[in-house]
């Protein structure tokens, strides 16, 4: 029978602390949509000083808060907006800013370690003479971590070239980032500097952070105010929202200080899987809480028995029939739980590789 549970699933998975509980418990509350709930307006207040702009705005999610920007940033009909071929945007949105923005999407190849080659961005700018034919670029995105990349940092300087790029030619530059804080901590810059070029940022409260629900908009005061009746538009304006940003207050003063503890961690957790006979894993592109491990060419491991045998140690990582196994860190990992399922790991290995000494 198994006792332990080690969710490595992703950063989604936490539970409220007591601590949120009880801020949430105790939360003063009013009518957001009205505009008077105390609780989120210190939040709001509280992300747009960290984030060096002007306002924010509390969204359900980090999904609206991306299609909110686009659809800001891209209002005029006949849009296009420059982004990752693997960022989450494009992949796992439901191309919400085609069917609901009806905005254009150019892609342009991640790469490795999450950017997009500045040269090929530039090269992707329609040329507005041509706009009988062509669409309007009005956006470039990027992505901070970037979760398809094992969530790889973008640096300060990275994103200053973007936003120069997009300066010059009259464009936005927003940046999904829902885990802005782990990138900002493994570089050591603080998250400010790190969107200090862009004109809207999505941050998630409840990844990495810990909180339950939410992500913040970044922005101008004119950009946050169109994002506020576009929150309404789509759904997502909600009333005594006060419970939630108490439990993101929570998390900004209790998780943040974690996350370098997270990193540690995977660190560790990669360290432990490179030594395995068959896997294969990039321990220098671990930078934040995310892990990918691969198979070696040749080897009998695959990943399907390998979660087959997660599954039955109590080791939750997300399903399906992806070649490659994601791992991610977050505040109630502990390192006895990376230990557990280094140890896990290499007897699944072992028995896979060697049936006969089994
Ligand atoms: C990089 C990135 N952006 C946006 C999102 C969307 O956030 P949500 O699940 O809150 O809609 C996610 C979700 O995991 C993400 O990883």
């Amino acid at each position: 029978m198994v006792v332990r549970s080690v969710d490595l699933r992703s950063d989604t998975v936490t539970r409220p602390t007591d601590a949120m509980r009880e801020a949430m418990a105790s939360a003063e509350v009013d009518d957001d949509i009205l505009g008077y709930d105390p609780t989120a307006r210190h939040l709001e207040e509280e992300m747009a000083k960290m984030m060096g702009k002007e306002a924010a705005l509390f969204v359900p999610s980090g999904t609206m808060a991306n299609l909110i920007c686009v659809m800001v940033h891209c209002e005029v009909r006949g849009s296009e907006v420059i982004l990752g071929d693997n960022s989450h945007i494009h992949v796992y949105e439901n191309g919400g800013i085609s069917t609901i923005g009806g905005v254009h999407p150019k892609t342009i190849k991640n790469e490795e370690d999450g950017t997009m080659d500045l040269e090929a961005i530039e090269a992707a700018i329609r040329d507005p003479k041509g706009s009988t034919f062509y669409p309007s670029t009005r956006l470039i995105c990027l992505e901070n971590t970037h979760a398809n990349s094992g969530g790889r940092c973008l640096s300060a300087e990275y994103t200053d070239s973007v936003g120069e790029i997009a300066k010059r030619h009259g464009l936005k530059l927003h940046i999904d980032g829902a885990r802005l804080f782990n990138a900002s901590i493994a570089l050591g810059v603080p998250v400010n500097r790190l969107v200090e070029a862009a004109d809207s940022v999505s941050v998630c409260l409840s990844k990495g952070l810990g909180a339950p629900v939410g992500t913040v908009i970044v922005g101008s005061s004119g950009f946050i105010e169109k994002a506020k009746r576009l929150r309404k538009t789509l759904g997502g304006g909600m009333r005594q929202i006060g419970v939630l940003c108490a439990a993101a207050l929570v998390a900004l003063q209790e998780n943040l200080p974690k996350l370098q503890f997270d990193h540690k961690k995977a660190k560790l957790l990669a360290e432990g899987l490179n030594q395995m006979k068959g896997i294969r894993i990039n321990v220098a592109a671990v930078e934040t809480n995310m892990i990918f491990m691969d198979m070696e060419d040749g080897s009998r491991l695959t990943a399907e028995k390998l979660r087959k045998c997660l599954t039955e140690c109590g080791i939750l990582v997300l399903p399906g029939n992806s070649p490659r196994i994601r791992m991610v860190v977050h505040h109630q990992i502990t390192t006895s739980d990376v230990h557990y399922t280094l140890s896990c790991l290499q007897q699944a290995v072992q028995m896979i590789q060697e049936p006969s000494l089994n």
